[in-house]
């Protein structure tokens, strides 16, 4: 912490008046050089760090539920008794001080032991733990399931077997700050490299794994060998959707789902003058936001009329279009590729544009291939009860893979969302040692577009009423999407808290789910 900041915020350990905060409420200060927040739930004080562990989002400016406090950012939780992150995105725990109350005064006194990251006891009366874990990807949801199975005193082996090359990364950055050129390659890794043999983590890279035999609870990679497993854990994620145009497979198309094809990319940018992005995905339209900060010139082609339109509805797809506009992309909406000959792009409208690269983001499909060959139930993705638990006893699936349940829908949904698929990986870890979760989390994602960050909390397929609160324009608004007069999913821009309170409120939204 700076020191003018330790100069001018409150100086924790000599004491407030604990009427000062109310019951909920939190005051930012600072002990030593620490930033420091101090919360109160009742009678009871807590002080914990003022930074969120994921990208230092600022605490206080999030929200106190129960004994917990949620970031603004991306909607981690922390315990604030323990500083423990109990829920994704963030994976480390917060540091906690010991607070006194003397009168009616409240102190901040040292600062405690961080729990080790194994320590929790195993609960009295669990089940039997498998034998041995093997996770099937080296992603968002299997990270984050080997970083619980080892926090809830899993003992036993626990293999990830990623077809990656690279270790399991900050996916999310690689069209953002690390494809703009802000972020250092050393950022990307989501766990340093010791950490897996500290955890005893047996990590596989580029290894893809070709079949499951569910009756010899083996799986088979492509290298011909094979691994044990007592419980198996599916995380395939998703692939890019390839479009069969003619030419799709010329030297100068790019795909973006992994650690070096962002790499490839940022290689291909310093010499490029012009890239043509195909798709008005979220994903796409990161990709041109970052390079137009590289100075690339980006042609967007996209067969909608107003890009994220479907998912977003139509004013918050103005609003994209415009920024993006007004950073120079220019779109041909309403189109397809129709053929890629050379640094020749055809559009279907007759138009042609010249590429040094284009960057295909039409979206992606979840990999089931390998469950499907096992026989396991597929429904538009791996079909995944309530417990995230497949249809073969001690097989789960977690993340963009998995279809599950909805109990605030009432719908059977899958999505791409990454804090959606640390947070399932996490549930579903636990859910292998024997407990029984339901997987009840509101879905979040949040996308970046030069400036701008938009937080969507909720899922809504449809609806029949959008309202919007502020103004787009002035890029401070909470648009909210409503079907037959209940909100189903809301959607913010500089309005953070808003969009905490109102995952809040969708949590206690429950709608049973049919059995179709
Ligand atoms: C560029 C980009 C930007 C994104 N930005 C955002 C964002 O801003 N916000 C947001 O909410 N979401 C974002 N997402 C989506 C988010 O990253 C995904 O929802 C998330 O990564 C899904 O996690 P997962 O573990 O299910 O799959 P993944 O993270 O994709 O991991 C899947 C793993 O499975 C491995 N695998 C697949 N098949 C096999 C096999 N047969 N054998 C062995 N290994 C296999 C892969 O190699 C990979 O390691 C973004 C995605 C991308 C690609
Ligand atoms: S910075 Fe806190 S959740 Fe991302």
């Amino acid at each position: 912490m700076a020191d003018s900041a330790a100069n001018t915020s409150k100086d924790l350990a000599r004491g407030v008046k604990a009427n000062s905060i109310a019951d909920g409420g939190m005051l930012l200060g600072h002990v030593e050089k620490d930033h420091v927040l101090l919360a109160r739930r009742g009678d009871r004080f807590f002080a914990v760090g003022a930074h969120c562990t994921h990208y230092h989002g600022p605490l206080a400016e999030g929200i106190v539920v129960d004994d917990t406090v949620r970031c603004p950012w991306h909607h981690a939780c922390f315990s604030l008794e323990t500083g423990e992150a109990l829920r994704a995105p963030a994976l480390d725990p917060v540091a906690c001080w010991r607070v006194e109350r003397t009168g009616d005064e409240v102190f901040v006194r040292e600062k405690m032991p961080q729990p080790s990251s194994s320590a929790r006891p195993r609960p009295a009366g669990s089940r039997q733990h498998p034998s041995s874990i093997v996770i099937l990807g080296g992603g968002a949801a299997g990270l984050a399931a080997a970083d619980m199975l080892r926090r809830e005193a899993y003992d036993g082996p626990i293999t990830m077997i990623s077809a990656d090359q690279d270790p399991p990364v900050d996916r999310p950055n690689l069209s953002k700050d690390f494809l703009a050129g802000k972020a250092k390659n050393d950022w990307i890794p989501l766990w340093p490299s010791d950490l897996y043999g500290e955890r005893r983590i047996e990590l596989l890279l580029g290894s893809p794994v070709s079949s499951i035999d569910r009756a010899a609870r083996t799986v088979l990679l492509e290298n011909g060998t094979r691994r044990e497993f007592g419980s198996l854990l599916i995380a395939t994620g998703a692939d890019p959707v390839r479009l069969p145009i003619p030419g799709h497979d010329t030297a100068i198309v790019r795909y973006l789902r992994s650690f070096a094809d962002s790499r490839a990319i940022v290689d291909l940018a310093p010499a490029a003058k012009h890239a043509v992005v195909v798709g008005g995905s979220f994903i796409g339209l990161e990709v041109a936001a970052s390079l137009r900060t590289r100075g690339v010139a980006v042609d967007v082609v996209a067969r909608d009329h107003l890009p994220l339109e479907r998912v977003m509805g139509t004013e918050i797809g103005r609003f994209i279009q415009s920024i993006h506009e007004a950073h120079g992309v220019v779109f041909h909406l309403g189109q397809t590729v129709a053929s890629l000959t050379g640094r020749k792009v055809s559009l279907s409208g007759g138009s042609t544009l010249d590429a040094d690269f284009v960057v295909m983001g039409v979206g992606v499909k979840p990999s089931t291939t390998v469950a499907e060959k096992a026989g396991i139930a597929i429904d538009r993705g791996i079909a995944v009860n309530e417990f995230l638990e497949t249809n073969v006893p001690g097989i789960f699936a977690a993340g963009d893979v998995a279809r599950w349940p909805d109990p605030h829908t009432g719908e059977r949904i899958r999505v791409e969302h990454w804090v959606v698929a640390e947070r399932q990986g996490q549930v579903a870890a636990r859910n292998m040692l024997g407990q029984r979760e339901p997987f009840d989390a509101v879905p979040f994602f949040w996308s970046q577009h030069y400036d701008v960050t938009i937080n969507y909390v909720g899922h809504a397929e449809r609806w029949d009423n959008v309202k919007i609160d502020g103004s787009l324009d002035r890029r401070d608004a909470t648009v909210s999407f409503i079907l037959g007069g209940t909100t189903r999913a809301v959607a913010t821009v500089s309005r953070d808290r808003e969009c905490l309170e109102a995952e809040l409120a969708l949590e206690h939204l429950t709608v049973p789910v049919g059995t179709d």
